[in-house]
């Protein structure tokens, strides 16, 4: 969704909200705009719709130069992608920038263009600056205008105000949308996401909901609606710069495949106490007795990292024997969930921004259920509003298309799995060191699995014309299936479906003729003779089999070339195996089709709107 980044020191302003800009392109948009004070203490305003190379060009025709500043990417919602709609919005001697949804838009507009007011966008954000200026008129001073500006609006901000007359200030907002300020030596920044401070600051305040932040060369205030100040919280980065970078790959996606090994041992390492051979989530805060009384599970996410619920499901059920339900966090909250005091909800998320997941979490915390969050970006507010998390450690994920993140979650849902069927007496210590010991081996096979995919190519040369996709799995692996035609879906624009193997005779068999390619998941164990039946009614109605398999011997499935063996791994640790080739099938399909690949049409990284 739109990203905002805002600079007051005495540098370069406009290179440093450029490549701001760049550093969030990931976050999905369709227009780009910046606005700076220049020498001569007047307000430049470009943008234009399209991508930031379009901005860059329009900065060549009319340059701008200025150390104060703010810039934005937007995600259109309210107005369709259009120079005019492009932020910064601009009124009188203000500009804003806006990431949310001012709910109350319409009325505040109509009351504004009753006194006169003149409107040149479509967009909701333009009463903020309106109201900005009204607020002005009336004589006040410039940050009491502000206030009694957000005390109008009904919705969601993260907004930064640049005014023409105080050139060496900015000033900035949020309520249920990211915004952090990064503090750098006599010069603030402004960001909806860490990557774009990164080469700046690693030193980071993240603003609650209410705070009115005013940044300065000489220094930052935080203050809430009401006008008192509050102490910020200093929080230092871990990540390096180079990790939000390419490092020689074509795409942001195929270098977070590959870094899949690395991220699941940055994820389980701190998580394990080696000597004690134990897990230790310290973080979590959830004591013995908290986790003896649960009776239910919730896990509540959206997308990707609903997948990573729906495969835990099968974890935390079977080690731990509680139910678990995983929901939509989009369905959960209308759907007047259950939940006591001995129910145990968590929330999984990547950027710990998702508006939807955000809300969900809200209405656990409401029904007084354990809120717990699974998150990967440290200090996001899914993370500050639960009271004890995991952290996945997959680092920055500047690729739209979850990948490190999910295999990272699946890992942290894992060990939360071990922790609670231990803490509850259901896993010997036997039985947890050996789970303990095939976890260590997975980064192993990841790579091996990674290094021998040569073959996807090969499927994605093949396929990369097909109109459809069919994904079929069992058990733990069903989740992995809808998993890899999301990846597809999402990057190469082919439909495509995951099924339950078992229910294809209950009416998608009918879609299957000699155009479907289908891959098939195939896990030794239980459910492997089913499955082999469901192949070979594929087969007998012409379908093309892409076989995923996790031994040499099961070569009956299909032809050499029609399937890939993965080493053998647990049936709990086997989907961050065939999540790979997975992954990679959608890359090289999405690569060849010429898509954009890190920035999908119409996606957005982190969905901060409901
Ligand atoms: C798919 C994808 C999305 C996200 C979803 C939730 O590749 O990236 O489906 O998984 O928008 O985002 P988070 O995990 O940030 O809450």
């Amino acid at each position: 969704m739109c990203g905002i980044v805002g600079f007051v020191g005495a540098r370069d302003g406009v290179s440093i909200l450029l490549e701001g800009l760049k550093r969030l392109e990931y976050r999905g948009y369709d227009s780009a705009g910046i606005a700076v004070v220049g020498e001569q203490q007047e307000l430049q305003v470009v943008r234009c719709q399209g991508k930031i190379a379009a901005l860059e060009e329009r900065l060549q025709r009319h340059p701008l130069a200025g150390a104060t500043g703010i810039a934005h990417t937007r995600w259109a919602t309210h107005g369709k992608p259009s120079d005019d709609n492009a932020h910064p919005h601009r009124s009188g001697p203000f500009v804003v920038v806006h990431n949310g949804i001012i709910e109350n838009y319409a009325d505040l507009k109509s009351a504004l263009e009753q006194e006169g007011c003149a409107f040149s966008s479509e967009t909701d954000t333009e009463v903020i600056v309106k109201l900005v200026e009204r607020e002005w008129n009336l004589g006040k001073d410039y940050l009491q205008c502000v206030v009694d500006t957000l005390r109008q609006l009904r919705g969601s901000y993260a907004v930064v105000f640049l005014n023409e007359k105080r050139p060496h200030e900015l000033i900035a907002a949020r309520k249920e949308s990211p915004l952090i300020l990064g503090l750098g030596r006599g010069e603030y920044f402004l960001a909806s996401d860490v990557p774009a401070i990164l080469p700046y600051t690693r030193e980071v305040v993240y603003l609650d909901d209410g705070d009115i932040v005013c940044a300065s060369r000489e220094g930052f205030v935080i203050e809430s609606l009401d006008r008192g100040r509050r102490e910020p919280n200093i929080h230092q980065i871990d990540w390096n710069p180079v990790m939000a970078e390419k490092a020689g790959y074509k795409h942001f996606m195929l270098k977070e495949i590959y870094e899949q090994p690395r991220a699941v041992i940055d994820t389980f390492r701190s998580a394990l106490d080696f000597d004690k051979v134990q897990v230790c989530l310290p973080d979590l805060r959830l004591s013995k007795g908290q986790i003896a009384d649960i009776e239910k599970v919730f896990l509540i996410a959206c997308g990707t990292s609903y997948h990573a619920g729906l495969t835990a499901k099968y974890m935390i059920e079977n080690m731990c024997k509680i139910p678990v339900e995983v929901d939509l966090a989009s369905e959960f909250r209308y759907r007047a969930p259950l939940m006591t005091d001995r129910t145990l909800l968590i929330v999984i998320s990547q950027s710990g921004e998702t508006a939807d997941t955000r809300a969900a979490l809200q209405e656990g915390l409401d029904k007084g259920a354990l809120c717990r969050a699974i998150v990967n970006v440290v200090g996001s507010t899914l993370a500050r509003m639960s009271s004890g998390v995991i952290y996945t450690h997959a680092g920055p994920e500047i690729g739209v298309a979850s990948t490190k993140a999910f295999t990272t979650q699946l890992v942290a849902l894992y060990l939360l799995s071990l922790q609670l069927a231990y803490s509850l007496g259901r896993m010997p210590q036997e039985e947890l060191s050996i789970h303990i010991r095939e976890l260590l081996e997975i980064p192993g096979k990841m790579e091996a699995v990674l290094s021998g995919c040569a073959k996807v190519e090969d499927w994605a040369r093949q396929y990369m014309h097909a109109k459809d996709f069919l994904y079929l799995a069992r058990g733990i692996l069903y989740p992995i299936a809808l998993e890899g035609a999301l990846k597809l879906k999402e990057i190469s624009y082919i439909h495509a479906e995951g099924y339950a193997a078992g229910e294809m005779k209950h009416g998608p068999i009918a879609l299957i003729d000699e155009d479907m390619p289908v891959v098939v998941l195939m896990q030794r164990g239980a459910l492997y003779e089913k499955i082999l039946s469901n192949v070979q009614e594929v087969r007998a109605r012409g379908g093309q089999i892409i076989a995923l398999i996790e031994r040499e011997s099961d070569a009956k499935v299909g032809g050499e070339d029609d399937q890939l063996v993965l080493p053998e791994a647990s049936p709990w640790l086997s989907p961050l195996l065939f999540t790979l080739p997975l992954q990679l099938l959608a890359y090289h399909i999405a690569a060849l089709r010429g898509t954009d690949v890190d920035q999908p049409r119409n996606l957005a990284k982190s969905v901060t709107v409901e």
